[in-house]
C-alpha cells in the first residue's frame, strides 16, 4: 500500500502521519472555500470525512453557539479528530464517530450544515451517499463539498493513478449526483488554483 493510499482510508503509523499532514495541507483550500458557506453562530454541523479534525476546529468558531459532529470511517481519524477537538468535545459542543457516509448514525432532519472536505472522492456510491446527507439534513440546509481537484487538470490524474479507489468530479459531475438525490440551488466556485468548492440546499 502506498503512503497516499492513507488519504482514503487512514490506517496504522504512516496514517497517523497522513491525518496530521492534511490537518495542516488542507487548511488554506478550506479557508478559502468557507467564504462560501453562510452558517449561523448556533447552527448544527455535520463534518463527514473528518480526516484529523482541523475543519471542525474551525467550524466550532464559525459557530460557536451551535454543535459541530463529525464521522470518519477510518479509526486513526477519529483517534486524531477527538484529540484535536477534546477541548469542545468535553464542552458538549462536539462529537466524533466511527462510522461511513453509507449510514449515518443519525436520526433525519438534524443539520443545518453538512460539510465534506476532500473526501467526496472516495465515497463509494455517491448517488447513496449524497441520499444519505439529504437524509440527515433539515429542510432548507446546505451540503457543502471542497476539493482541492476539480477533475479539469492534468495533474488530477497523477491523484488517481496512485491512489485506488479515487474518482476526481467535476462541478458538473457533482451537480448531476446532487440533483439526483434530491438537493436544488446548486452552486459552484472554482479558483486559478483549481480548487472547487460546491454547494446544495435540501
Ligand atoms: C483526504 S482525507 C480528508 C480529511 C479531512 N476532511 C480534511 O480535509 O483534512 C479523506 C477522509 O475521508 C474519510 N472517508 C473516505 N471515505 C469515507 C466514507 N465512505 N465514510 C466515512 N469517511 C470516509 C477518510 O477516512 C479520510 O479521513
Amino acid at each position: 500500500m502506498s503512503f497516499f493510499e492513507n488519504t482514503r482510508k487512514p490506517v496504522g503509523f504512516s496514517g497517523k502521519i497522513m491525518v496530521a499532514m492534511m490537518n495542516f495541507g488542507h487548511s488554506a483550500m478550506a479557508a478559502w472555500g468557507l467564504h462560501f458557506l453562510h452558517s449561523a453562530p448556533d447552527a448544527m454541523v455535520l463534518d463527514c470525512g473528518c480526516g484529523g479534525g482541523a475543519n471542525i476546529k474551525t467550524l466550532l468558531k464559525l459557530c460557536p453557539k451551535g454543535k459541530v459532529q463529525g464521522i470518519d470511517y477510518s479509526a486513526v481519524s477519529v483517534e486524531k479528530a477527538r484529540k484535536v477537538n477534546a477541548g469542545a468535545i468535553a464542552a458538549g459542543q462536539c462529537t466524533v464517530q466511527q462510522a461511513s457516509v453509507a449510514e449515518l448514525p443519525f436520526e433525519a432532519d438534524q443539520f443545518d450544515v453538512v460539510t465534506a472536505f476532500e473526501t467526496v472522492y472516495f465515497w463509494p456510491e455517491l448517488a447513496q451517499n449524497f441520499r444519505e446527507v439529504y437524509r440527515v439534513l433539515k429542510p432548507g440546509g446546505t451540503f457543502f463539498i471542497c476539493n482541492e481537484a476539480n477533475g479539469e487538470t492534468a495533474k488530477d490524474d497523477k491523484w488517481t493513478q496512485i491512489i485506488n479507489g479515487m474518482t476526481i468530479y467535476t462541478d458538473a459531475d457533482l451537480k448531476v449526483y446532487l440533483e439526483q438525490a434530491g438537493f436544488g440551488r446548486v452552486q459552484s466556485h472554482k479558483n486559478k488554483k483549481g480548487w472547487l468548492c460546491v454547494t446544495a440546499q435540501k
